[in-house]
């Protein structure tokens, strides 16, 4: 059972959700202490969008291969010195202040993939910690989980100037180093936060308004010719779900209760495939 102290959090937690997502709802019974590994029991009633625990298209709660390695942290930590040494950005960016690599718990089972670093992510070097990051936390709050219990990375691991939005070339420059964390992660789901990182993630040129709360596919490709040696053996191929949904700074610029609606529609369908 529990804790009272825990429970008023809860509720005040899912209140906070409700006003700052434009979302109707509170938790009617809450059984059980929620954590990373059990969001299902943060969950709250609300008759629409779906409930959580409505089963989803794809059936059952997504499952982590169980030939993965050990030591993700090294691993993550060889693939930024990698990226270092690479410099993939260069051609495109030499004014800035921090390579803004990845954050969170490398053994996640959720990762949201944004499109790149802005002015405090650069002045800082961890990824969405600006205006977009605070609602980003929020979200991850609203799911009953923590940002320490993802993992956070971008399409672009530095700045563009005047934050302009990443070129193709940019993109598929970067692209790999980015697969390469998602390879080494293997989170159970994957939520693209936004056009950028739908499209590079996915290979295609859909709007976001067509991709965003459908379940895509991301499959770790086998080899990378752009950049060899950053696919760890035994990953391609790998398939990972991926839920598009609109980038947290297109929902601060666009804040109507409709797009936040959607938005945590969207999440909702994560916190169910998580199971
Ligand atoms: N927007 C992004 O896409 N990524 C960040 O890290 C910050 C803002």
């Amino acid at each position: 059972m529990a804790a009272p102290d825990h429970l008023a959090r809860l509720v005040r937690q899912h209140a906070e959700t409700a006003q700052l997502l434009g979302v109707d709802f509170l938790p009617k019974r809450v059984d059980a202490t929620p954590s990373a590994s059990t969001p299902a029991a943060a969950r709250p009633s609300t008759p629409e969008p779906a409930p959580m625990s409505a089963p989803m298209p794809s059936g059952k709660p997504a499952s982590k291969p169980t030939d993965e390695p050990t030591n993700k942290a090294d691993l993550l930590d060889q693939l930024r010195a990698r990226y270092e040494a690479d410099a993939p950005h260069a051609a495109f960016v030499t004014d800035f202040n921090s390579i803004v690599f990845g954050d969170g718990d490398p053994d996640a089972d959720l990762m949201f993939i944004g499109e790149a670093p802005g002015r405090e992510e650069d002045l800082q070097g961890i990824p969405f910690v600006g205006r977009a990051g605070q609602l980003l936390n929020s979200m991850i709050e609203a799911m009953g989980l923590t940002r320490q219990s993802v993992y956070i990375a971008n399409v672009l691991k530095t700045r563009p100037p005047n934050n302009a939005t990443p070129t193709k070339d940019e993109a598929t420059a970067c692209a790999p180093y980015l697969f390469g964390q998602i390879s080494i992660v293997r989170p159970k789901a994957i939520v693209t936060l936004g056009l950028p990182a739908s499209q590079t993630l996915l290979e295609t040129t859909e709007a976001m308004g067509k991709m965003r709360g459908t379940w895509r596919t991301f499959r770790v490709p086998d080899a990378d010719l752009h950049a060899p040696g950053l696919i760890p053996a035994g990953a391609g191929g790998l398939e990972i779900p991926v839920m598009p949904t609109y980038h947290p700074a297109y929902l601060l610029r666009a804040y109507t209760a409709e797009n936040r609606k959607k938005v945590w529609s969207d999440l909702q369908q994560v916190m169910a495939k998580l199971g």
